[in-house]
């Protein structure tokens, strides 16, 4: 494969596309999966096959286009690629999907319900770049992708570009680590690239464990290609042949869907020896992880892939230094390698224009919780919360009113209604005692309770901890029972005291991340929350009604 191959084969598809009046794509994401999308898939297929309408309407699957709560999605494109007429549908089941054949696709009248609105802001005031092609193309389809730019950046930079040339974008665009610290991804790929080893290997972090997270899953199943192009990119900038990419096994849609994307660029070269006609080559393996939330951590995950058991290591050595089978490893985020080739083809300074100043691009979001829209969605870094929560994810059902949102997951904090305003960028959401963390975004309302927020995710932390250090296995033990006391409405004062020095304990004396950030939930919601404790101690009281056998707003008793 060269580039007018490439060219010619990406051409090819776009036409034989536009020669179909209409084309339709279900989205078969894991969201619209689980609410039965294949049915409505097939029953389109069906229908238009019964209808003798093959060869003027394509029907094919899609990833997830962000609005999973209004599942089964359908779009409908009509007429030449430039200009067509586009129809988003939602709370699509089978007998709509006939519908939609039948009055729409048949008879030309487009459904009057069931439609979703392109000016509203859940799409208005998007910005696509991790998942420009996602809802578009046809993960499980390498034409698709390749129609839709796949591999051009691979291509441009092993035919036109040096490694180091690679490596300079990227670092001039500015791109953190979107696996949650945020870490500036050119300085990683230059110490790799500059580490002495006999092999280097590139590792894709899959593991998502955070509870309400999936933008990783959604960006493996719905635009496999990109990662591994990314992964490519990356390997070639820092000299490394082999990647791995490790996915939970609770992602079987992602795992299927790289499995199918791997064979399919193996054997246009894509992907293997001697890649675009030059002399890099590169391979990418699967690993598949138990989903332990451990081993999402940098050097569980890399004993994991050895075939040890996932407990993390100190550092230094740093992965980059010593790594996989003791060479030099850059180990990135999903979201992170998806963005590196449109970094490459529209240049890191693009890419550096969009953002704050310190926190570059765009960031994708599971807006999980009490909030409209729950789903996917990716914007500008610098947006504000209140933006997110109330234009792009609809605001609060049921008008009840803001309480908190959570961000980073088991590392993260609760962000109170006063600091709506904020800015979300890496810097922003520590100053407020929370951070960015990989992108699960939970909204709370009036009948979330604080207190058991932070409980929730100590217990989290209690049973995913791997026990190695004494700090985080019997510290995250004690904090939880302390929280449960306080729930039950057995709380002293003495336990904010008690919950503050442990908190400080697992912060300063825990060999992981994992123990050394566990305490955050807590401490963001005494910070921002402590009338809640209060209340729990002081008057045996839940606010939100939601401690003690689950009475709303009453007295909670031991
Ligand atoms: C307990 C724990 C779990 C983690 N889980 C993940 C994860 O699921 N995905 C991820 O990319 N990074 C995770 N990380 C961060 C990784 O260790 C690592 O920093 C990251 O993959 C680096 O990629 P980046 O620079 O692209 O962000 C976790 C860290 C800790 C301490
Ligand atoms: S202090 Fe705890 S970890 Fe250490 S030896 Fe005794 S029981 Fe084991
Ligand atoms: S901090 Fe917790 S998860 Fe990390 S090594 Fe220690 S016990 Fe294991
Ligand atoms: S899975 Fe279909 S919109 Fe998210």
């Amino acid at each position: 494969m060269n580039r007018e191959e490439l060219e010619a084969l990406a051409a090819r598809r776009r036409a034989a596309d536009g020669e179909r009046w209409h084309r339709v794509s279900v989205c078969c994401g894991s969201g619209c999966h689980s609410m039965g999308a294949e049915q409505v898939l097939a029953t389109l297929k069906g229908e238009v096959g019964a209808a003798g309408l093959t060869r003027e309407v394509q029907v094919h699957a899609s990833g997830c286009r962000g609005l999973c709560a209004a599942g089964t999605l359908v779009e409908v494109e009509s007429g030449p690629a430039d200009g067509a007429e586009r129809h988003l549908y939602v709370g699509v089941d089978p007998e709509v999907a006939v519908r939609i054949a039948r009055e729409h696709l048949v008879d030309g009248r487009p459904l009057s319900e069931h439609h979703a609105d392109p000016s509203d802001p859940f799409f208005a005031r998007q910005q696509r770049i991790v998942l420009e092609s996602a809802g578009r193309i046809d993960p499980e389809d390498l034409e698709s992708c390749l129609a839709a730019g796949a591999y051009a950046a691979l291509e441009k930079a092993v035919s036109e570009m040096t490694p180091a040339e690679v490596l300079a974008e990227v670092t001039a665009s500015g791109l953190r680590g979107r696996g949650g610290a945020g870490y500036p991804t050119g300085l990683k790929w230059s110490t790799v690239a500059k580490a002495a080893g006999d092999r280097k290997y590139v590792i894709c972090n899959g593991d998502e464990g955070d509870p309400g997270a999936f933008m990783d899953r959604s960006v493996l199943d719905g635009d496999p290609h990109r990662v591994l192009e990314g992964m490519a990119l990356a390997g070639y900038a820092v000299g490394a042949e082999q990647g791995y990419v490790y996915v939970r096994a609770e992602y079987p849609l992602a795992v299927k869907r790289l499995k199918i994307a791997i064979k399919q660029a193996e054997r246009l070269q894509l992907l293997g020896n001697r890649i675009f006609d030059s002399g890099f080559n590169f391979r990418v393996d699967i690993r598949i992880g138990a989903g332990a939330f451990v081993c999402g951590e940098e050097t569980a995950l890399m004993a994991s892939v050895e075939g040890k058991r996932g407990s993390p290591r100190p550092r230094p050595p740093w992965p980059a230094q010593r790594g996989l089978f003791g060479q030099p490893t850059l180990i990135n985020n999903v979201e992170t390698l998806a963005n590196v080739p449109a970094i490459v083809r529209r240049g890191g300074a693009w890419f550096a224009g969009i953002g704050t100043a310190k926190s570059k691009g765009t960031k994708v979001f599971a807006l999980a919780g009490k909030v409209r829209h729950t789903g996917l969605i990716e914007v500008p870094m610098g947006t504000t919360l209140r933006e997110i929560i109330f234009e792009v994810g609809g605001g609060i059902p049921g008008g009840r009113a803001f309480k908190a949102a959570q961000t980073g997951g088991p590392s993260g904090g609760c962000i109170p209604a006063s600091h709506l305003d904020l800015p979300v960028d890496y810097e922003s959401l520590a100053a407020v005692g929370s951070i960015m963390g990989s992108g699960g975004l939970i909204v709370m309302d009036e009948t979330s309770c604080m207190v058991d927020v932070a409980r929730y995710f100590m217990g989290f932390c209690r049973e995913e901890s791997c026990g190695k250090c004494i700090p985080c296995r019997a510290g995250t033990v004690q904090m939880h029972e302390l929280l449960g006391k306080i729930a039950a409405g057995r709380g002293e004062l003495d336990d904010l005291g008690r919950l503050e020095e442990l908190a400080d304990l697992l912060g300063a004396a825990s060999l992981c991340g994992l123990g050394q950030t566990a305490p955050n939930p807590v401490l963001s919601t005494l910070r921002h929350f402590k009338d809640e404790y209060l209340a729990h101690i002081e008057e045996r009281r839940c606010p939100a009604g939601v401690c003690g056998a689950g009475a709303r707003a009453e007295e909670v008793r031991a």
